[in-house]
């Protein structure tokens, strides 16, 4: 919300191209279980999924399962989901969950009862004395692998000598984390298997290049020119202004309803409020910045200025959500500036990000079959303690019944591009190198991760 338009933006040098090969070849998909899964930080869920001693979920990526577990109320572990004894998956976790969570004070292999206790040290071999001392600790522990959080989300990695979680993110941190996603509940989070790979599915979500093609109910509210920028393994984008005059007055996609030519921003900034909350399955805004919005026609006076309108239905929000015991992070016009709009850190985690909220995705491989992916959108918001709802991944048809209007227009493009892709016809893809950078940093990344050749020069 708020942002300020007038932030600098890093264009890539030169247009540059990508092998289409990263969507469509099962070797490819192969090779990304050995040389992107096991290497990088990956999301595995969030914390107040397991708030107590002994809460854990399962996180599955490919064939791995991993038990993220609190070990103490201010520790958590992880390990991976299987028996040391013979390899039965500790904690069963069948396909068709998005995961499975629960308490436990120790878990018990149903095989042959072998049991752990929280930290993963084994405390009971039937018969040990079988093996006739050749059982120790080590043998008969579960495997550990690395954990740390940040924002409120559990991130695992397989690689024991990962780089630190913060150095991975890098400026991620120091830009997010004002935001304090940590404070934040889930609202709702649902879940799919969807017919693309987990990069077309994505991409989907890393610039808003799309917005006048795919969501052209938006131009109502103003002319959307996007950027995007790379952060090391990140990015982020947001909207930029092309008037010059809407630029001066601060305006972003928000701001800019406020100051659209020849209307009233006190109506058009509660209409883009409105529409993005009713389009978006109730997030993308807030009840308390809806409503605030609504009020504006009756708290200001006709002519009111568009930076005027922001500033008084940002106050009165600010004041009513303290009200009702949910207060505002501090952030200063910079930051919120800095911050853009929508953020995809690597390989797979998409947060769009408000002062009160955030609209998230998450896609993952599904199998073997590169044309098939896990895809997962989740709203999060901060509520007054005691107030938040209680959650469940729900599996959801990609209709727009379940999804809402704006993600099953994002739905309508992704199985099409996974199939346009595979054309002999298409001579690779050609992303806009000022508004789909992330899209060209993701494929710089992730060719270091797979060992190919990076984005190569378009000729020109
Ligand atoms: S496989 Fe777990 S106790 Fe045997
Ligand atoms: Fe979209």
């Amino acid at each position: 919300m708020n942002k300020q338009a007038d932030i600098s933006i890093e264009d890539l040098a030169e247009p540059l191209t990508y092998p289409v090969e990263a969507f469509l070849s099962p070797e490819y998909a192969r090779a990304e279980r050995e040389l992107l899964w096991p290497k990088v930080w990956q999301m595995a869920g969030r914390l107040e999924d397991i708030p107590e001693v002994g809460n854990f979920f399962t996180y599955n990526i490919l064939d791995e399962s991993i038990i993220v577990v609190r070990t103490a109320p201010d520790k958590i572990s992880a390990f991976y989901n299987v028996c040391p004894h013979r390899g039965r998956q500790l904690v069963n976790t069948p396909e068709d969950t998005n995961g499975v969570r629960g308490r436990k004070q120790h878990f018990v292999c149903g095989f042959h009862g072998w049991t752990y206790d929280l930290e993963g040290k084994n405390t009971f071999v039937l018969d040990p004395q079988d093996w006739k001392g050749a059982l120790n600790e080590e043998r008969t522990c579960l495997t550990p692998l690395k954990v740390d959080t940040w924002g409120g989300w559990v991130y695992i990695n397989m690689d024991p000598d990962c780089e630190p979680l913060l150095e991975f993110l890098g400026d991620v941190d120091r830009i997010l984390s004002p935001f304090e996603f940590e404070k934040m509940r889930y609202k709702w989070r649902q879940w799919v298997i969807y017919p693309c790979n987990w990069k077309t599915a994505i991409e989907a979500f890393m610039e808003p290049y799309h917005v006048a093609g795919t969501h052209s109910q938006l131009l109502k509210y103003g002319e959307f020119y996007a950027y995007s920028k790379a952060y090391g393994n990140h990015g982020v984008s947001g909207f930029d202004e092309r008037d010059p005059e809407l630029r001066k007055a601060g305006g972003t996609s928000v701001t800019r309803a406020g100051g659209a030519k020849g209307s009233d921003p006190r109506v058009t900034s509660y209409e883009l409020a409105r529409e993005n909350f009713e389009t978006l399955m109730k997030t993308g805004s807030t009840d308390t910045l809806v409503n605030a919005a609504r009020r504006l026609v009756d708290e200001l006076p006709e002519g009111t200025s568009g930076p005027d309108v922001i500033k008084h239905w940002m106050a009165s929000a600010r004041a009513d959500d303290a009200a009702r015991g949910v207060i505002w992070p501090e952030m200063t016009a910079e930051q919120q500036s800095e911050a853009g709009l929508a953020w995809s850190l690597f390989p797979n985690q998409t947060i769009l990000q408000g002062i009160t909220f955030a609209l998230c995705y998450r896609s993952r491989p599904y199998g073997d079959d590169p044309n098939m992916c896990i895809f997962e959108s989740y709203a999060l918001e901060r509520y007054p303690q005691g107030e938040e709802p209680s959650t469940e991944w729900v599996y959801a048809e990609p209709t727009a019944e379940n999804w809402g209007p704006v993600l099953a227009q994002d739905f309508s493009n992704m199985e099409w591009v996974q199939k346009g892709m595979k054309s002999r016809g298409f001579r690779g893809p050609l992303p806009n190198p000022h508004q789909e950078r992330k899209v060209t940093n993701f494929h710089r990344v992730l060719s270091q991760y797979m060992g190919t050749g990076s984005p190569r020069l378009l000729d020109k």
